[in-house]
């Protein structure tokens, strides 16, 4: 035995590399506390709970300076062995609260046993986010009543949790108190509860249930878009995400995009109460069906965090979003709201669960640009980045370390297939991936639910079962940048005709041309083709996106950024090189533009898991610059200037070095046009 001149053994944590001396005896889980080691305990040292697993390691730590032999803990025991028996204990594994330091040793906690694990790391943004849930569960045991000594049931549960847990004066919404005695006995004085604790209000009790709970503790990550929801259902201990699902906003029926849902509000009486009311159930639906795929009680849901835009976050608050539709656009309020979930009618979850809506950045930038943000960081940028999450509205967020500005771009739904005329939206059979070969005109495509490009043998078989039904956004995208590039389509977004472009794909339409992608109509099937008004249609939404991220760049005063982030599920799908032939971004090494998928979910997850992320995201959103397009004169002149492809004015260095775009000018009516000089 190595004991020391303290008679205390040491003992080294990893992977936290913490030490310190404690006294021969002490329980690992006493130990860890004592040298501030994230351990885990729910049943607070009882043996029955297993969060306290521990891995000893044996042999010689020259860098810890540490012989450690199987001694230096105590000799396995009844406890740890009842719990191997009933629950099964990994080979190596100790449970921390009953295994004892008597000599010097080294332990490993390994993630599962860390209540702070990390859960989101994102590499791009320098982020990292470690489980700090505002809803934990703790076990406690509570005096029995004594007709001596009156006191009611709660009052003794609150004692206990302040004694054994240090949760001090929590409260108990009347669900609670209204199970409490029942469990209380039932569980033979013994029982757990999940308490809700978020620093910004007494803690409060939001479950109880006899003896050790082993169902666990959810949450809910929304976001909540103007066209489809999303919902990400994670385990509150450890931040997994047990099942994810989306639906459609069934606000759809009443506008397409969001202004005309503020119109549907403003004409119709009871239009906002009726909108509110249809979300509102949609998220109580899928709250059930994520719930069902992961195959947990619905009721185990504590937590819920939304980010939407302003009008999906005053619609879901039941408040009327008119003031968004007319300028000075005032949000009703533009903080972080912390509310009961019954509040916003969300039933079937528990019914005491609580709901996080993360702040908004201004009338026109909402909760889903504040996620992006978190899950983002441009404010811990070292280098300018650009952020746009590209949906109906495009939140585009521009900064660094010293500052971020964010705007929001009427982008209008054409990126998701929507005003195009065979648009669709993504889903099997859709056009997502078009090339065009610019000597011979014809294109080649690949369809979602099939890895094969239309050339490839075997594509007929491979698409039969879903058939060639439309083409999405980012099909759309990559085929008016590649009839750029292919010379079928002028830098004013005129499409040629057959003669003057020199293919037969290209037909009239009235007095403009299209350009056939695919003709199924032989087998019933549709005609997929490029034309003018979606051009148009195109042109508008990407001068738009552009116009919105140039008035930024005004605002901090650069013509340059150093990268470009595309956010948003729709951005995974763009390729970044046909984003830059339309003129959608601005110029940028096109290795430095990369996709973040959905990151207004994962700012949605991040929050969930963690009151620092909130706190956070709250602090980040009061020091972002508001830029309000609508009122810019300057956004009119640079959306006008985005029109052309890629722009009438601004060079695009970059981009020039990959792809030479033909310089082809075509007259009204399709045919060539002389140069003009100059
Ligand atoms: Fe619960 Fe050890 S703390 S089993």
């Amino acid at each position: 035995m190595t004991e020391t001149e303290s008679g205390k053994p040491l003992v080294v944590f990893t992977p936290s590399g913490r030490r310190g001396r404690v006294a021969r005896g002490t329980p690992v889980l006493a130990a860890a506390r004592q040298l501030g080691v994230d351990l885990d305990s729910v049943c607070g040292g009882r043996g029955i709970c297993s969060r306290c697993q521990i891995a000893p390691a044996f042999g010689d730590f020259p860098k810890h300076g540490i012989h450690a032999t199987p001694e230096a803990l105590s000799p396995w025991n009844a406890v740890e062995e009842r719990y191997r028996t009933k629950r099964g204990l990994a080979e190596g594994r100790r449970l921390g609260c009953q295994a004892c330091i008597l000599d010097d040793a080294v332990i490993d906690v390994p993630p599962e046993s860390q209540v702070h694990r990390q859960v989101i790391r994102k590499a791009a943004s320098d982020r990292e986010i470690a489980m700090d849930p505002a809803t934990r569960l703790y076990l406690v045991d509570v005096e029995p009543p004594d007709m001596h000594h009156p006191s009611g049931d709660f009052e003794r549960l609150s004692a206990a949790l302040s004694e054994q847990w240090g949760i001090a004066a929590p409260t108990a919404p009347l669900p609670v108190l209204a199970r409490l005695q029942q469990a209380l006995r039932k569980g033979d004085w013994q029982v757990s509860v999940a308490v809700f604790d978020d620093g910004t209000m007494p803690p409060a009790i939001l479950g109880i249930w006899p003896g050790l709970h082993e169902g666990g503790l959810y949450g809910l990550a929304i976001d909540l878009g103007s066209t489809t929801i999303a919902a990400h259902l994670c385990d509150l201990a450890t931040g997994a995400v047990r099942a994810s699902d989306g639906v459609m906003n069934p606000q759809i029926r009443f506008g397409e995009d969001l202004m005309s849902r503020v119109s549907y509000a403003m004409m119709n009486p009871g239009g906002a109460a009726e909108m509110t009311a249809a979300v509102r159930t949609a998220l109580t639906d899928l709250a059930r069906s994520v719930a069902a795929d992961a195959g947990i009680e619905p009721a185990l849901i504590f937590e819920v965090v939304v980010v939407g835009n302003p009008v999906m976050h005053h619609l879901l608050l039941g408040i009327d979003p008119v003031e968004l539709g007319q300028a000075p656009f005032a949000l009703a309020a533009s903080g972080a709201l912390r509310l009961a979930a019954a509040d916003l009618g969300l039933a079937g979850i528990a019914e005491t669960a609580r709901t996080y809506i993360l702040p908004c950045i201004a009338g026109h930038v909402g909760a889903d640009a504040a996620a992006v943000a978190l899950a983002e960081a441009p404010d811990r940028s070292e280098d300018l980045v650009l952020v746009v999450d590209v949906g109906t509205n495009a939140e585009i967020l521009l900064g660094n370390r010293s500052r971020v500005l964010a705007c929001s771009s009427p982008t209008g739904p054409a990126f998701e297939g929507a005003q195009i005329s065979a648009g669709q939206r993504a889903a099997p059979g859709a056009i997502e991936r078009v090339t065009i070969d610019p000597v011979t005109k014809e294109p080649r495509f690949r369809i979602i639910g099939s890895s094969r490009w239309s050339d490839d043998p075997g594509f007929a078989e491979a698409v039969d079962r879903t058939g060639i039904t439309g083409i999405c956004g980012s099909g759309i995208i990559e085929a008016v940048a590649e009839m750029r590039i292919a010379g079928l389509l002028d830098a004013s977004g005129l499409i040629g005709s057959a003669e003057a472009a020199g293919t037969p794909r290209l037909v009239p339409d009235g007095r403009t041309h299209s350009y056939v992608l695919h003709d199924g109509t032989s087998t019933g099937g549709p005609l997929i083709a490029v034309t003018q008004s979606d051009v148009r249609a195109i042109q508008l939404a990407k001068s738009a996106l552009y116009a919105g991220a140039r008035l930024l760049m005004d605002e901090l005063g650069v013509e340059r950024v150093d990268r470009i982030v595309l956010a948003g599920a729709f951005g995974a799908h763009i390729s970044p090189k046909h984003a830059m032939v339309l003129g959608m971004i601005p110029d940028c090494a096109l290795e430095r533009v990369t996709s973040a998928g959905n990151a207004a979910g994962t700012g949605a997850r991040m929050a969930l898991a963690s009151r620092v992320a909130r706190s956070e995201i709250e602090a980040t959103v009061r020091r972002i610059t508001k830029v309000e397009t609508a009122v810019a004169p300057r956004f009119q002149e640079h959306f006008v200037a985005a029109n052309a492809i890629p722009h009438a004015r601004d060079p695009f260095p970059e981009l020039a070095r990959l792809v030479r775009l033909p310089e082809v000018q075509f007259g009204a009516g399709g045919g060539p046009r002389r140069r003009r000089r100059g």
